[in-house]
């Protein structure tokens, strides 16, 4: 399904087309960083190429609100170490109504954008594809999610920025349950996914790690972590995804203490996961996707998806992108298992 990135190569029969194309960018769903690094690219891409670019704030409500700037390369000066996205992004009901998506679509032309790059999630490419369809607008995604459970692309987004957050946290929590013989229960992101919980939980060394790919039985849990506790595991430290359980960390803890008699301290560290500075490869993954995405408009493609892979950029149909499932990655599942003893 997957299908290499090279057919993208400037081509210079594209160049006049180019000169006049507008294309607009907008960053929609949860934010992540690397979004802003993303727009910047997007930006800069469109006007080496010779094409006109404007930035659309508030995702699809500031598309149907006219929301609407253009902007150049200086609008996106020193912004690539910056967390969020300065376009702001926003969740928007009236979008899943063909009405609200023909609003949109008179924005657009108003406006004279011809093409759309939406950097969000899946959620996202689904609205995208559907003003596609119902409209003829250009539409490419970019993934961008903390979760990095976008299926077509090994990373996507402010994944590796989130992983290093939540990482820094739990080196710093197992200082201090070390020091107190305490049981730490973590909580991370990752409503639907756990590839944060499981990164995070193999490279902080967890005791466990609880995912919403795995289901797990919140009793058996609870007295397992009990039983080592008894076994002479003084301290530990165990990683849960928010979507592995039914009221997440919190409902284990009040499990543990009602069926072991066991005092555990949880920290969920929520949003915190989704700010910040982000990391090189976010920023260079980024910068590769805002690119890679210009490019394949410019060169007459739409509705699909860019992403990576082990041997470099790829394009994927966004239908594609919704209709599976990126799978967790089973390995380091039992990586993490082995390595808990
Ligand atoms: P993400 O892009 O991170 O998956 P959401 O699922 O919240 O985030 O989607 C972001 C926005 O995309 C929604 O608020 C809505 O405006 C639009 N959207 C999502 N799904 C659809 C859909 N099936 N049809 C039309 N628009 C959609
Ligand atoms: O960005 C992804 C994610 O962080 C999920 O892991 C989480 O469930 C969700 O977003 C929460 O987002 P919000 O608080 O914006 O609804």
């Amino acid at each position: 399904m997957r299908s290499r990135a090279a057919a993208v190569r400037p081509d210079e029969a594209l160049l006049s087309w180019r000169a006049m194309h507008h294309l607009g960018v907008l960053t929609s769903g949860g934010d992540a960083p690397g979004m802003n690094a993303a727009i910047r690219a997007v930006v800069r891409t469109a006007v080496h190429a010779g094409a006109r670019v404007s930035g659309i704030y508030r995702g699809y409500q500031g598309l149907i609100d006219g929301d609407i700037a253009e902007m150049g390369p200086r609008s996106v000066a020193n912004i690539i170490q910056r967390g969020g996205t300065i376009l702001r992004t926003a969740r928007c009901q009236a979008f899943y109504t063909p009405e609200g998506r023909a609003e949109a679509a008179a924005e657009l032309r108003a406006h004279a954008i011809e093409s759309l790059v939406v950097i969000g999630g899946d959620g996202s490419y689904r609205g995208a594809a559907k003003l596609h369809e119902e409209h003829g607008i250009a539409v490419v995604g970019i993934p961008g999610t903390i979760d990095n459970d976008i299926y077509g692309t090994d990373v996507s987004i402010g994944f590796n920025t989130a992983i290093n957050v939540a990482l820094d946290a739990v080196d710093r929590l197992r200082d201090t349950a070390a020091s107190h013989d305490r049981l730490f229960l973590v909580e991370v992101m990752g409503r639907h996914s756990g590839a944060i919980a499981l990164y995070v939980g193999v490279a902080g060394g967890a005791e466990a790690i609880l995912l919403p790919e795995v289901p797990s039985d919140i009793e058996k849990v609870a007295d397992a972590l009990a039983a080592a506790q008894r076994q002479g595991k003084s301290s530990s430290v165990v990683v849960v995804a928010e979507g592995a359980l039914e009221g997440g960390a919190l409902a284990l803890q009040r499990v543990l203490a009602e069926r072991a008699g066991y005092e555990a301290r949880t920290s969920i560290l929520g949003h915190i996961q989704r700010g910040g500075t982000p990391s090189t490869r976010d920023r260079v993954l980024a910068s590769r996707l805002g690119f890679i995405a210009v490019r394949t408009l410019l060169a007459g493609v739409s509705g699909v998806m860019v992403g990576v892979d082990k041997r470099g950029t790829t394009t994927v149909p966004l239908q594609a992108v919704w209709e599976n499932t990126k799978e967790i990655d089973w390995e380091l599942v039992e990586i993490a298992q082995v390595l808990a003893i």
